[in-house]
Protein backbone atom coordinates (compact mmCIF):
# COMPACT_ATOMS: atom_id res chain seq x y z
CA UNK A 1 0.00 0.00 0.00
CA UNK A 2 1.11 3.92 -0.71
CA UNK A 3 1.92 5.82 1.95
CA UNK A 4 -0.34 8.03 1.56
CA UNK A 5 -3.15 4.95 1.62
CA UNK A 6 -1.57 4.16 4.63
CA UNK A 7 -1.68 7.45 6.56
CA UNK A 8 -5.25 8.47 5.32
CA UNK A 9 -6.42 4.97 6.84
CA UNK A 10 -3.97 6.26 10.10
CA UNK A 11 -6.27 9.16 10.13
CA UNK A 12 -9.71 7.96 9.66
CA UNK A 13 -9.07 5.19 12.11
CA UNK A 14 -7.88 8.08 14.71
CA UNK A 15 -10.87 9.51 14.11
CA UNK A 16 -13.43 6.81 14.41
CA UNK A 17 -11.58 5.93 17.86
CA UNK A 18 -12.09 9.22 18.80
CA UNK A 19 -15.64 9.42 18.18
CA UNK A 20 -15.80 6.01 19.73
CA UNK A 21 -13.96 7.65 22.56
CA UNK A 22 -16.28 10.51 22.81
CA UNK A 23 -19.50 7.85 23.00
CA UNK A 24 -20.45 8.16 19.29
CA UNK A 25 -21.72 4.87 18.68
CA UNK A 26 -22.82 5.08 14.60
CA UNK A 27 -21.50 7.56 12.23
CA UNK A 28 -22.98 8.14 8.94
CA UNK A 29 -21.63 6.84 5.54
CA UNK A 30 -23.08 7.54 1.85
CA UNK A 31 -23.46 4.20 0.08
CA UNK A 32 -20.59 5.75 -2.52
CA UNK A 33 -18.08 5.65 -0.07
CA UNK A 34 -19.02 2.48 1.45
CA UNK A 35 -18.70 0.65 -1.76
CA UNK A 36 -15.56 2.35 -2.29
CA UNK A 37 -14.26 1.32 0.95
CA UNK A 38 -15.05 -2.38 -0.34
CA UNK A 39 -12.53 -2.06 -3.55
CA UNK A 40 -9.45 -3.20 -3.36
CA UNK A 41 -7.14 0.07 -3.21
CA UNK A 42 -4.84 1.26 -6.59
CA UNK A 43 -1.47 -0.41 -6.44
CA UNK A 44 1.19 1.91 -5.26
CA UNK A 45 2.38 4.55 -7.91
CA UNK A 46 6.17 2.94 -8.23
CA UNK A 47 4.98 -0.20 -10.21
CA UNK A 48 4.35 0.06 -13.73
CA UNK A 49 0.78 0.54 -14.13
CA UNK A 50 0.93 -2.12 -17.39
CA UNK A 51 2.75 -4.88 -15.18
CA UNK A 52 -0.23 -5.28 -12.56
CA UNK A 53 -3.12 -6.96 -13.70
CA UNK A 54 -6.28 -4.74 -12.38
CA UNK A 55 -8.06 -6.62 -9.45
CA UNK A 56 -11.73 -7.27 -9.87
CA UNK A 57 -13.92 -4.82 -8.13
CA UNK A 58 -16.20 -6.80 -5.83
CA UNK A 59 -19.72 -5.77 -6.17
CA UNK A 60 -20.91 -2.95 -4.28
CA UNK A 61 -22.80 -4.11 -0.65
CA UNK A 62 -26.22 -2.96 0.11
CA UNK A 63 -26.13 -1.78 3.28
CA UNK A 64 -28.27 0.77 4.77
CA UNK A 65 -26.76 4.18 5.87
CA UNK A 66 -27.00 4.18 9.36
CA UNK A 67 -27.72 1.65 11.50
CA UNK A 68 -30.41 1.59 13.79
CA UNK A 69 -29.81 -0.71 17.00
CA UNK A 70 -30.98 -0.25 20.56
CA UNK A 71 -29.12 2.87 22.37
CA UNK A 72 -27.19 0.70 25.06
CA UNK A 73 -28.62 -3.18 25.88
CA UNK A 74 -26.56 -3.90 28.29
CA UNK A 75 -24.86 -1.62 30.86
CA UNK A 76 -21.16 -2.87 29.92
CA UNK A 77 -21.73 -1.13 26.57
CA UNK A 78 -22.23 2.15 27.95
CA UNK A 79 -18.69 4.18 26.74
CA UNK A 80 -16.35 5.48 29.19
CA UNK A 81 -15.10 8.85 28.25
CA UNK A 82 -11.38 9.00 27.77
CA UNK A 83 -10.83 11.80 25.73
CA UNK A 84 -8.83 14.52 27.19
CA UNK A 85 -10.28 16.74 30.02
CA UNK A 86 -10.58 19.94 28.22
CA UNK A 87 -10.42 23.05 30.47
CA UNK A 88 -9.98 26.90 29.94
CA UNK A 89 -10.21 28.25 26.35
CA UNK A 90 -9.63 24.51 25.16
CA UNK A 91 -13.16 23.60 26.91
CA UNK A 92 -14.64 27.20 25.86
CA UNK A 93 -13.95 26.14 21.77
CA UNK A 94 -14.82 22.58 21.67
CA UNK A 95 -17.96 23.14 23.31
CA UNK A 96 -18.32 25.86 20.80
CA UNK A 97 -18.03 23.55 18.11
CA UNK A 98 -20.01 21.08 19.27
CA UNK A 99 -22.70 23.60 19.59
CA UNK A 100 -22.32 25.03 15.89
CA UNK A 101 -22.71 21.46 15.11
CA UNK A 102 -26.08 20.90 16.76
CA UNK A 103 -27.46 23.83 15.94
CA UNK A 104 -27.49 23.17 11.75
CA UNK A 105 -28.25 19.53 12.52
CA UNK A 106 -30.34 18.05 10.11
CA UNK A 107 -30.26 14.26 10.90
CA UNK A 108 -33.44 14.37 11.58
CA UNK A 109 -35.44 15.74 8.84
CA UNK A 110 -38.95 15.86 10.06
CA UNK A 111 -37.65 17.63 13.58
CA UNK A 112 -36.00 19.86 11.73
CA UNK A 113 -38.18 21.50 9.08
CA UNK A 114 -40.89 21.55 12.02
CA UNK A 115 -38.67 23.21 15.07
CA UNK A 116 -38.31 26.94 15.39
CA UNK A 117 -34.80 26.71 17.05
CA UNK A 118 -32.50 23.92 18.01
CA UNK A 119 -32.38 23.88 21.86
CA UNK A 120 -28.74 22.81 22.62
CA UNK A 121 -28.06 23.44 26.75
CA UNK A 122 -27.89 26.13 28.93
CA UNK A 123 -26.02 27.17 31.95
CA UNK A 124 -21.89 26.78 32.96
CA UNK A 125 -20.06 24.37 31.68
CA UNK A 126 -17.74 23.81 34.14
CA UNK A 127 -20.65 22.74 36.59
CA UNK A 128 -20.12 20.16 38.84
CA UNK A 129 -24.24 19.74 38.85
CA UNK A 130 -25.74 18.77 35.27
CA UNK A 131 -29.47 18.18 34.96
CA UNK A 132 -30.79 16.19 31.71
CA UNK A 133 -34.54 15.75 30.68
CA UNK A 134 -36.49 14.61 27.56
CA UNK A 135 -37.08 17.17 24.76
CA UNK A 136 -37.91 20.82 24.36
CA UNK A 137 -41.74 21.83 24.27
CA UNK A 138 -43.39 24.14 22.65
CA UNK A 139 -42.01 27.28 25.20
CA UNK A 140 -38.46 25.92 24.57
CA UNK A 141 -38.68 25.42 20.62
CA UNK A 142 -39.44 28.67 20.53
CA UNK A 143 -37.38 30.57 23.14
CA UNK A 144 -33.74 27.83 22.34
CA UNK A 145 -33.59 27.13 25.78
CA UNK A 146 -34.30 24.10 27.67
CA UNK A 147 -36.74 24.24 30.72
CA UNK A 148 -38.05 27.82 30.47
CA UNK A 149 -42.11 26.18 30.52
CA UNK A 150 -44.12 25.43 34.01
CA UNK A 151 -42.17 22.45 34.48
CA UNK A 152 -38.64 24.59 33.52
CA UNK A 153 -40.09 26.88 36.41
CA UNK A 154 -40.43 24.34 39.07
CA UNK A 155 -37.21 23.04 38.03
CA UNK A 156 -35.87 26.80 38.53
CA UNK A 157 -37.54 26.53 41.75
CA UNK A 158 -35.86 23.29 42.71
CA UNK A 159 -32.15 24.35 41.95
CA UNK A 160 -32.87 27.55 43.67
CA UNK A 161 -34.18 25.35 47.17
CA UNK A 162 -30.43 23.69 46.22
CA UNK A 163 -29.07 27.11 47.07
CA UNK A 164 -28.10 26.91 43.55
CA UNK A 165 -28.81 29.58 40.41
CA UNK A 166 -29.92 28.75 36.94
CA UNK A 167 -26.32 30.00 35.79
CA UNK A 168 -24.75 27.47 38.31
CA UNK A 169 -25.57 24.27 36.85
CA UNK A 170 -25.69 22.96 33.26
CA UNK A 171 -29.37 21.74 31.83
CA UNK A 172 -29.65 19.96 28.58
CA UNK A 173 -32.02 16.71 27.14
CA UNK A 174 -31.83 13.85 25.18
CA UNK A 175 -32.93 16.02 22.13
CA UNK A 176 -32.07 19.19 21.28
CA UNK A 177 -35.10 19.63 18.30
CA UNK A 178 -39.06 19.44 19.60
CA UNK A 179 -40.52 16.30 18.99
CA UNK A 180 -43.25 17.22 16.10
CA UNK A 181 -47.26 17.23 16.47
CA UNK A 182 -48.18 17.01 12.87
CA UNK A 183 -52.06 17.80 13.00
CA UNK A 184 -52.06 18.98 16.17
CA UNK A 185 -51.99 22.32 17.27
CA UNK A 186 -50.88 21.46 20.88
CA UNK A 187 -49.27 18.95 22.80
CA UNK A 188 -46.16 17.39 23.14
CA UNK A 189 -44.71 13.43 22.88
CA UNK A 190 -42.25 11.42 23.59
CA UNK A 191 -38.82 11.21 21.34
CA UNK A 192 -38.98 8.26 19.20
CA UNK A 193 -36.15 5.37 20.42
CA UNK A 194 -34.79 6.34 16.58
CA UNK A 195 -34.81 10.22 17.36
CA UNK A 196 -33.15 9.66 20.78
CA UNK A 197 -30.42 7.47 19.17
CA UNK A 198 -29.96 10.41 16.36
CA UNK A 199 -29.24 12.94 18.64
CA UNK A 200 -27.69 11.45 22.12
CA UNK A 201 -24.35 11.78 20.36
CA UNK A 202 -24.36 15.54 20.90
CA UNK A 203 -25.07 14.74 24.82
CA UNK A 204 -22.68 12.46 25.27
CA UNK A 205 -20.15 15.39 23.99
CA UNK A 206 -21.53 17.76 26.50
CA UNK A 207 -21.58 15.75 29.11
CA UNK A 208 -17.46 14.95 28.17
CA UNK A 209 -16.66 18.12 27.91
CA UNK A 210 -18.41 19.46 31.05
CA UNK A 211 -17.40 16.31 33.27
CA UNK A 212 -19.62 17.06 36.02
CA UNK A 213 -19.50 15.50 39.59
CA UNK A 214 -23.26 14.31 39.83
CA UNK A 215 -25.75 14.05 36.95
CA UNK A 216 -29.69 14.00 37.90
CA UNK A 217 -31.48 12.27 35.08
CA UNK A 218 -35.12 14.22 34.67
CA UNK A 219 -37.51 11.27 34.35
CA UNK A 220 -38.10 7.76 32.00
CA UNK A 221 -36.80 9.15 28.84
CA UNK A 222 -33.62 10.41 30.17
CA UNK A 223 -32.77 7.29 32.16
CA UNK A 224 -33.98 5.58 28.99
CA UNK A 225 -31.37 7.55 26.65
CA UNK A 226 -28.42 7.36 28.96
CA UNK A 227 -28.25 4.16 30.57
CA UNK A 228 -30.95 2.18 28.61
CA UNK A 229 -32.69 1.31 31.87
CA UNK A 230 -36.66 1.79 31.87
CA UNK A 231 -39.30 2.21 35.27
CA UNK A 232 -38.24 5.64 36.57
CA UNK A 233 -41.04 4.78 39.71
CA UNK A 234 -38.36 1.67 40.60
CA UNK A 235 -34.86 3.76 39.62
CA UNK A 236 -35.32 6.97 41.35
CA UNK A 237 -33.98 7.18 44.07
CA UNK A 238 -31.17 5.04 43.86
CA UNK A 239 -27.33 5.77 42.65
CA UNK A 240 -26.71 4.68 38.98
CA UNK A 241 -23.48 5.59 37.42
CA UNK A 242 -23.02 6.87 33.82
CA UNK A 243 -19.11 6.75 32.15
CA UNK A 244 -18.26 6.91 35.84
CA UNK A 245 -20.08 9.64 37.19
CA UNK A 246 -22.53 9.19 39.73
CA UNK A 247 -26.53 9.57 38.24
CA UNK A 248 -29.69 10.38 40.06
CA UNK A 249 -32.46 9.79 38.52
CA UNK A 250 -35.95 11.21 40.07
CA UNK A 251 -39.12 12.04 38.53
CA UNK A 252 -39.51 14.73 35.63
CA UNK A 253 -40.75 18.27 37.18
CA UNK A 254 -43.88 17.27 34.82
CA UNK A 255 -45.03 14.80 36.68
CA UNK A 256 -45.24 17.06 39.76
CA UNK A 257 -46.98 19.86 38.31
CA UNK A 258 -49.32 16.92 37.65
CA UNK A 259 -49.29 14.57 40.65
CA UNK A 260 -49.47 17.48 43.79
CA UNK A 261 -48.81 14.84 46.45
CA UNK A 262 -46.74 16.15 48.93
CA UNK A 263 -45.20 12.58 49.17
CA UNK A 264 -44.19 12.53 45.46
CA UNK A 265 -42.68 16.19 46.15
CA UNK A 266 -40.96 15.03 49.03
CA UNK A 267 -39.26 12.04 47.08
CA UNK A 268 -37.89 14.26 44.67
CA UNK A 269 -36.63 16.81 47.18
CA UNK A 270 -34.60 13.00 48.34
CA UNK A 271 -33.10 12.99 45.14
CA UNK A 272 -31.96 16.47 45.55
CA UNK A 273 -30.77 16.05 48.96
CA UNK A 274 -28.71 12.90 48.04
CA UNK A 275 -27.19 15.25 45.23
CA UNK A 276 -26.04 17.51 47.12
CA UNK A 277 -25.14 15.11 49.76
CA UNK A 278 -22.39 13.96 46.76
CA UNK A 279 -21.37 17.09 46.13
CA UNK A 280 -20.88 17.98 49.33
CA UNK A 281 -22.83 21.24 49.08
CA UNK A 282 -23.86 22.25 52.92
CA UNK A 283 -27.41 21.34 53.53
CA UNK A 284 -29.59 23.11 56.30
CA UNK A 285 -31.82 22.63 58.76
CA UNK A 286 -34.97 23.82 56.49
CA UNK A 287 -33.66 22.44 53.16
CA UNK A 288 -33.35 18.79 55.13
CA UNK A 289 -37.36 19.15 56.03
CA UNK A 290 -38.49 20.35 53.21
CA UNK A 291 -42.03 18.52 52.35
CA UNK A 292 -42.45 16.60 55.60
CA UNK A 293 -45.78 16.57 57.40
CA UNK A 294 -45.34 18.99 60.04
N1 LIG B 1 -39.32 19.03 29.44
C1 LIG B 1 -38.09 18.56 29.17
O1 LIG B 1 -37.81 17.38 29.35
N2 LIG B 1 -37.19 19.40 28.70
C2 LIG B 1 -37.43 20.70 28.50
O2 LIG B 1 -36.53 21.42 28.07
C3 LIG B 1 -38.71 21.17 28.79
C4 LIG B 1 -39.64 20.33 29.26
Amino acid sequence: MSDAYNQLLDATIQHLQGLKARGVRFVSVEQENLSALTRTPRPPAQIPAASVTPPPVPKPVERPVVQAAPLFSTPTEIPIATGPVLTGEAKVAAFAELRTRAMVCVKCPHLAASRKNVVFGVGNIDAELMFVGEAPGADEDAQGEPFVGKAGQLLTKIIQTMGLQRDQVYIANILKCRPDTPGQSAGNRKPTPEEMQTCIPYLHEQIDLIRPKVLVALGGTAMEGLLGKTGITKLRGQWHTYRNIPLMPTYHPSYLLHNQLLSEKRRVWEDMLGAMEKLGMPINEKQRNFFLKG
